[in-house]
This record gives C-alpha cells, sequence and structure tokens, in this order.
C-alpha cells in the first residue's frame, strides 16, 4: 500500500503542474480525490490493514491527500493568471498603431464646373429646372419644330424605347424650353442642366451619353442684343474678363435666327493648335432666338413675347475652364485624375 500511494502521489503531482486550463486540472482532480478517486479508492483498503499498520498508512494517506490538495491550489493560481495574461494579450488595443486614411470624396470637376455656371446665372434671376432623360418625341422633337424626317430624328441618332420612335432618350435639353414655356408665367429665365444621349461612338471629343446646360428668357422686347451680353458676361465670368468668344451664323429648327459661340482656345489664345484642331476657337453652345412657331406652339403671342435660348456642352465647359485636354478623362473617373481639382 505504500508503493501504491507513492506512485499515486507522484502520478498525481506530474499531471496536476501538466495541466494547461482550470478545466484540465479539475478533471486531474476528479481522478485521484473525487468520490471515485484512485486514491479514495486506496483509502477504502484501510479495512484490510492490521491496527499496527492502519495508523501509519492513514498518516502517509493524509500526507498525500494534503500535497495533492496544495499542488492543486497553487497550480489553480498559476493557470489563473495565466488565464488573465492570455486574455489581456488577445483583447490588448494599441492605440500607437497609425489609423486607417479615411479618403474623402469630392466633387466631379464637370459638377465643379456647373456649380459655377448656376452660381452666375442665379446671380440673374434665372431659375435651375431640373427634367426627365426619357423624354417624348412631341418635346424633343415636334413642338421644337422638327419635323417628321428631320435628321436628327433618325434611329441611326437617336435611342427610341418603341418602335412608332415616341419615346426616347432625350437628344437634347432643349425640351425643357418647351416644358418651361407651358407650366411656368411670364417672364420666364431658366436654365436646365441635364444629361443628353445620342449615337456617337466615344472618342477624344464624343460620347453617347454626355451633359447639357439649356438656358432661355422670355420676355416683352428681348433681343439678340440680350443673348449676345448675357453670354459674354457668362463667359468672362466664367473663364476670365477679357475672354474672347466669337458668334456664327447656324440653324436649328426651334430658334431664328440661330447661332453658335465659340470661345478663343486656351491652349494656343487663338493661333491655332491640336486642342482647337488648329482653328483658335472652340465651340461652346448653340443658341438663338426662340422661334415664333414654337412661342405659338406653346400658347405664347410671338406678337407680344420674344425670347432667346441656348444650349452649352457641360463636358466642354468644363473642360476649358480646367484645361482637361480628352472628353474621356471626365468620364473615367481615375481617382488620380479627379483628385487634382
Ligand atoms: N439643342 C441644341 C443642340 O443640342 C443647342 C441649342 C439650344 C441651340 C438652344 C439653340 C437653342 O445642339
Amino acid at each position: 500500500m505504500k508503493a501504491q500511494l507513492e506512485a499515486i502521489r507522484s502520478a498525481a503531482l506530474d499531471a496536476i503542474n501538466g495541466t494547461q486550463t482550470t478545466a484540465e486540472l479539475d478533471a486531474v482532480r476528479v481522478q485521484y480525490l473525487g468520490k471515485k478517486g484512485e486514491l479514495t479508492a486506496v483509502l477504502k483498503q484501510m479495512g484490510k490493514l492490521s491496527p499496527e499498520e492502519r495508523p501509519v498508512m492513514g498518516q502517509m494517506a493524509n500526507e498525500v491527500r494534503a500535497a495533492l490538495e496544495s499542488a492543486i491550489e497553487s497550480q489553480s493560481a498559476v493557470l489563473a493568471e495565466k488565464a488573465l495574461a492570455d486574455k489581456l494579450a488577445a483583447e490588448t488595443l494599441d492605440v500607437t498603431i497609425p489609423g486607417k486614411e479615411v479618403k474623402i470624396g469630392h466633387k466631379h470637376p464637370m459638377y465643379l464646373a456647373l456649380d459655377e455656371i448656376k452660381d452666375i446665372f442665379v446671380g440673374m434671376g434665372f431659375t435651375v429646372l431640373d427634367g426627365p432623360e426619357v423624354e417624348l418625341a412631341t418635346y424633343n422633337f415636334d413642338k421644337l419644330n422638327a419635323e417628321e424626317g428631320h435628321p436628327s430624328r433618325d434611329w441611326s441618332d437617336t435611342f427610341y424605347f418603341d418602335e412608332d420612335s415616341r419615346v426616347m432618350l432625350r437628344s437634347q435639353t432643349s425640351p425643357m424650353q418647351v416644358r418651361a414655356m407651358e407650366t411656368m408665367e411670364l417672364p420666364i429665365r431658366i436654365i436646365a442642366p441635364g444629361r443628353v444621349y445620342r449615337k456617337d461612338e466615344v472618342d477624344a471629343t464624343h460620347s453617347p451619353m454626355f451633359h447639357q446646360v439649356e438656358g432661355m428668357v422670355i420676355d416683352k422686347n428681348v433681343t439678340m442684343a440680350d443673348l449676345k451680353g448675357t453670354l459674354n458676361t457668362v463667359v468672362e465670368k466664367l473663364y476670365g474678363e477679357g475672354t474672347k468668344t466669337r458668334f456664327r451664323p447656324h440653324h436649328f429648327p426651334f430658334t431664328e435666327p440661330s447661332c453658335e459661340m465659340d470661345v478663343q482656345c486656351h491652349k494656343c489664345g487663338g493661333v491655332g493648335c491640336p486642342t482647337c484642331k488648329g482653328e483658335g476657337w472652340i465651340e461652346l453652345l448653340g443658341a438663338g432666338m426662340v422661334h415664333p412657331k414654337v412661342l405659338e406652339m406653346a400658347g405664347i403671342d410671338p406678337e407680344v413675347y420674344s425670347g432667346w435660348a441656348f444650349g452649352m456642352g457641360l463636358e466642354r465647359t468644363a473642360m476649358r475652364r480646367f484645361k482637361i485636354a480628352d472628353l474621356r478623362l471626365i468620364f473615367e473617373n481615375d481617382v488620380r485624375f479627379l483628385e487634382q481639382f
């Protein structure tokens, strides 16, 4: 029995000191000291011993029990400390690690240019309108005096939704002229920026989707001089004092007379370079006096009222404003490009 107790003591102490967790330690305790434990089993055999041996073995058994209990207690303290240390290590928050940089987006250069344009026009008493991109041919063409058979109505130029060519993606913001005339009280001063769509291939100056800003004034005694004066003022505010423009005769079905306005090339200052294709000028907008037929169709008496309108390419305006050479840069949204504005 003495040998048995010795064996239990050394095996149990090894087991106790080898535990890694409180749960393991508890299992070892049950294994040796539990009701059905190994030490308990030995103690149950005490009855078989002689009266002389009994107190000696009893004392030894108590010593073993005490040794195991104290070993368990100290191992328990060790494990508790280890558990705390592990937990602290796992939950460490290192406040000295540099934070992750939060990238904040910013406005697209084209919208920066649009904000400037809006500011200028609002300052002159214009109202900013928003209109549908899915438009009726009635507004995009008919009421703008572009009759059936007009080349811009062709399927090869325009995105239609139906066989009858009545519903379409607007090809210009000019339908907003009609929508304004039909719904607003006279006199009218509006601009209407937005997306327009045409079946164009993408290249340095073309895209099937681009932006225009429509502008229109309807009042009594409005003349072409007002149109030129207003647009020259806008161009100087946008591009700087002294910026030169030129007006060339042109044709649009919904204005009479019609013109196009060019602005002097920012790259070469008018001498001629690749940016302006050797012209010295860059076309910025189409404009003219609102056609009397268009006024009439919108229920406005052309004998009493007159007006002017323009449609300006927003991409081009922004490219000129920020000296951007290729239209595709505007749509690619490469952060390295956008960050420059
Ligand atoms: N809508 C014309 C275009 O897209 C521009 C324009 C607008 C011309 C208003 C005259 C008046 O080319």
